[in-house]
């Protein structure tokens, strides 16, 4: 099978789709109080679209999807991509990554139209932190979310938690509780500078290596097979209750690793989440040139992909974008 592979010896079989740039959050870490300048709508990939470059990507060797934002689930009839993406034979792995507010209403859906994973955004247990983080009163509507998940047949349930110091690590022993009583894998994501106005300092970041010896004091954490499909590192606790991972991309990057690459909703492949060019794939796409064109565009690019961002290196440059517009 043809295969996507860069200067560096990585494979790409890992897609991110962002399906739009528009949130109905505004997470501090993410973007500012009044939101960004959203793309106009004809300006975003339709589902054909989506569809035709994820077939076009899977001949290619990518054989995990994960729909994400902005908030997917702002997109009208999400459920519908997901339906066209899930006939696609040799996709094996089709996940949505939500903030989890509409999650409650559409999951149902978007089980029945073939969703086998999703990941949600959570970043504190307390409605009054949760709402300083998101700036939002949406608490109790996530967590019926997460509760509604938990009745369909998606699994893992993953649980996003982006530590940012001096607001919410003081819950990181609550977020092991959590893991461990609710069966939701707990992930917690290291603070990356790739929001407007987020704030970030090398401070901020809450480091792996705190919050997994603070997680000892529960129960001691064994580490659990890698699945090197995933950029986290997975542990239990050893008496067998709860999972957590840690993406520790400030810390311990994983670059030399990175299976990923991304579609912005507007089209454009990114190798990287930190990358400062980008391929229009939306430009050839809608002047109408032939899938094995595409598959020649995205293998070059691919090819092209860096060794790996240089967050808290001196000569480290933010691209332009945001997670949001990117796709996280
Ligand atoms: N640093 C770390 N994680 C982030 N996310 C969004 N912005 C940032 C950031 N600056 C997270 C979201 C979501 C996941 C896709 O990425 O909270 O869970
Ligand atoms: Fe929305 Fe996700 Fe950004 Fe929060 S992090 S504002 S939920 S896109």
């Amino acid at each position: 099978m043809a295969t996507l592979v860069d200067g560096f010896g990585r494979v790409a079989t890992n897609l991110r789709i962002s399906v739009t740039d528009r949130c109905n959050m505004r997470c501090r870490y993410c973007m500012p109080a009044k939101g960004l300048d959203w793309l106009p709508k004809d300006e975003l990939l339709s589902f054909e679209e989506i569809a035709r470059l994820t077939r076009i990507f899977v001949s290619l060797g990518v054989d995990k999807v994960r729909l994400t934002g902005g908030e997917p689930l702002v997109r009208p009839g999400l459920a519908q991509l997901v339906g066209m993406l899930s006939n696609v034979p040799e996709l094996k792995d089709l996940g949505l990554t939500t903030n989890g507010y509409y999650l409650e209403q559409q999951v149902s859906d978007l089980v029945n139209a073939g969703l086998q994973r999703v990941n949600v955004s959570l970043d504190s247990l307390k409605p009054e932190v949760f709402r300083e983080i998101v700036r939002r009163d949406f608490f109790e509507r996530v967590i019926a979310g997460l509760h509604a998940a938990k009745q369909t047949s998606l699994r893992p349930i993953k649980v996003n938690v982006v530590m940012l110091r001096g607001i919410n690590d003081s819950e990181i022993e609550a977020f092991g509780h959590f893991a461990r009583t609710e069966g939701f894998v707990v992930r917690f994501i290291e603070f990356m500078p790739i929001g407007k106005d987020d704030g970030w300092t090398p401070d901020s970041v809450v480091p792996t290596s705190e919050i997994k010896a603070r997680l000892e004091t529960i129960a001691a954490l064994r580490p659990l097979e890698a699945d090197h499909q995933y950029p986290a590192e997975r542990y239990a606790f050893a008496d067998g209750l709860g999972e957590i991972g840690f993406i520790s991309s400030v810390t311990e990057p994983f670059c030399e690793s990175c299976n990923r690459i991304r579609i912005t909703s507007d089209g454009k492949l990114r190798t990287c989440l930190f990358a400062l060019d980008e391929t229009d794939l939306r430009t050839p796409l809608r002047r109408g040139v032939s899938d094995e064109e595409l598959a020649a565009i995205i293998k070059d690019a691919v090819s092209r992909k860096w060794a790996g961002h240089l967050i808290n290196q001196p000569d480290f440059v933010r691209p332009d974008r945001t997670m949001s517009s990117i796709g996280g």
